[in-house]
């Protein structure tokens, strides 16, 4: 059987995943009644179904408040503002991420501390984390990535014996949870996002959620220009804040979405996993294997390890080549560390606080040489294969067309450029 790329038939018409997002009658009948209201707007803040979304997308994650944002970039820096970061902090982040887990450093005019990612999990490097600490460290911003979360009872021991705060970056890992205590409620704050590609999204949109009362107030805040209104005006002085309020069309949404979570969460645990067993029996492509200390999985992407040896010794690249033509959409560098990262171009003539320790910028000191991720590089160029959850929702047949076009590689890996 010739494989696709050379011209055979591909084992997918069309690729086997879902469209998405899903919606219903009851979003149709908010976003009108959103419409009809005229109140559109995120102010007065919180507007009333952004306060709605807020508290129950907190409580469903076992936090006590929720404050909608614009998005998950901007969330990270809200969160950093609301807990008095300045001008040359230190913020330690994976460089396995996407730009805004470090970069939110950056327009804080902070430095951002950047370390390796475990290779079991692709998640942040805990004994990395550990040596990076110094007197000037302020915050940690571990990323629940993929379908995997960070190792909080090791993040939280480090961060709480040295009065650290964590910033749980969760933009992948909406409805998750730890040990039974929900993502982004276990550290300080936790940072959602929204955006198209999420696990629920309206969009664009972020949150943050705390169960800290003070911290929740100057989130609020800060979010809201820096006003401080009855019901958080109740902590000294007057943050600097920007307008990053959500809107009533979004919220309308997030509520829909909300709704849905719990269902979606179980059927992308279970195709996960029914994934995992039909590759088990191909071999040469398995996810990574999943802490049994999550106990709900959120699987935004399952990312899995290639095995080239499995192939003829080809490349990852050439795998997913192959795997594409097939139909089915999969990718390799979907993040790569992030000093090779072209969106991640942090000068110090724009942050002078950079100066110090990168000298012209991260970029200038990964030039040099001085920034080197292994276990990140090897993830993003030779062994990461990511697929989006809306394959895992289709199905068992979509998960058998998966599995035929993995199985078809391995069996004609002849065919493929080494
Ligand atoms: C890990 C991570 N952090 C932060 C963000 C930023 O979220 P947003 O796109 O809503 O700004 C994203 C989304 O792309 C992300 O994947």
């Amino acid at each position: 059987m010739k494989l696709a790329i050379n011209g055979g038939t591909p084992v997918a018409s069309a690729p086997p995943r879902v469209d998405w997002p899903e919606y219903d009658d009851g979003d149709r009948k908010r976003l009108i009644e959103v419409l009809e209201s005229r109140s559109w707007g995120g102010f007065p803040a919180p507007a009333p179904r952004t306060a709605e979304f807020g508290a129950a997308f907190a409580a469903r994650h076992g936090a006590k408040f929720g404050v909608g944002v614009t998005n998950g970039s901007v969330t990270l820096e809200v969160a950093l503002g609301a807990l008095d970061i300045q001008a040359g902090d230190e913020v330690i982040a994976p460089c396995y991420t996407w730009v805004a887990t470090a970069a939110c450093a950056v327009h804080m005019n902070a430095v951002p501390v950047l370390v390796d990612v475990d290779p079991a999990t692709y998640c942040i490097d805990c004994d990395q984390v550990e040596a990076a600490i110094t007197e000037r460290t302020r915050a940690i911003i571990p990323v629940h990535l993929g379908a995997n979360m960070a190792d909080m009872d090791r993040l939280m021991a480090i961060a709480d014996k040295r009065g650290i705060p964590v910033i749980e970056d969760c933009a992948h890992a909406h409805g998750a949870a730890w040990r039974g205590r929900g993502a982004g409620s276990i550290g300080s704050i936790g940072s959602f996002s929204f955006q198209s590609s999420k696990l629920m999204t309206a969009g664009e949109g972020g949150a943050v959620i705390t169960s800290d009362g003070t911290l929740a107030q100057r989130l609020q805040s800060i979010v809201n220009c820096g006003r401080k209104e009855p019901g958080y005006d109740g902590f000294d002085g007057w943050p600097l804040g920007v307008n990053a309020r959500m809107t009533e069309f979004q919220a309308a949404v997030l509520i829909g979405q909300l709704e849905r979570l719990d269902e979606a969460t179980r059927r992308r645990a279970e195709g996960a996993a029914a994934l995992a067993r039909g590759l088990a029996e191909v071999g040469g492509l398995a996810p990574l294997s999943v802490d049994e200390r999550v106990t709900t999985r959120a699987a935004y992407q399952l990312v899995m390890r290639y095995d080239p040896s499995a192939f003829g010794g080809a490349h990852r690249d050439a795998f997913l080549r192959a795997l594409n033509a097939e139909g089915i959409e999969a990718y390799g560098p979907f993040y790569v560390p992030l000093p090779d990262h072209k969106l991640f171009n942090a000068e110090s003539r724009h942050w002078p606080m950079l100066r110090e320790r990168y000298g012209d910028g991260i970029k200038a000191a990964n030039a040099r040489g001085e920034l080197q991720f292994p276990v990140a590089a090897r993830a993003a160029y030779d062994e990461a294969v990511w697929l989006h959850y809306p394959y895992l929702m289709a199905g068992q047949g979509a998960i058998d067309t998966i599995v035929e076009a993995v199985a078809k590689i391995r069996a004609n890996a002849h065919e493929l450029a080494v």
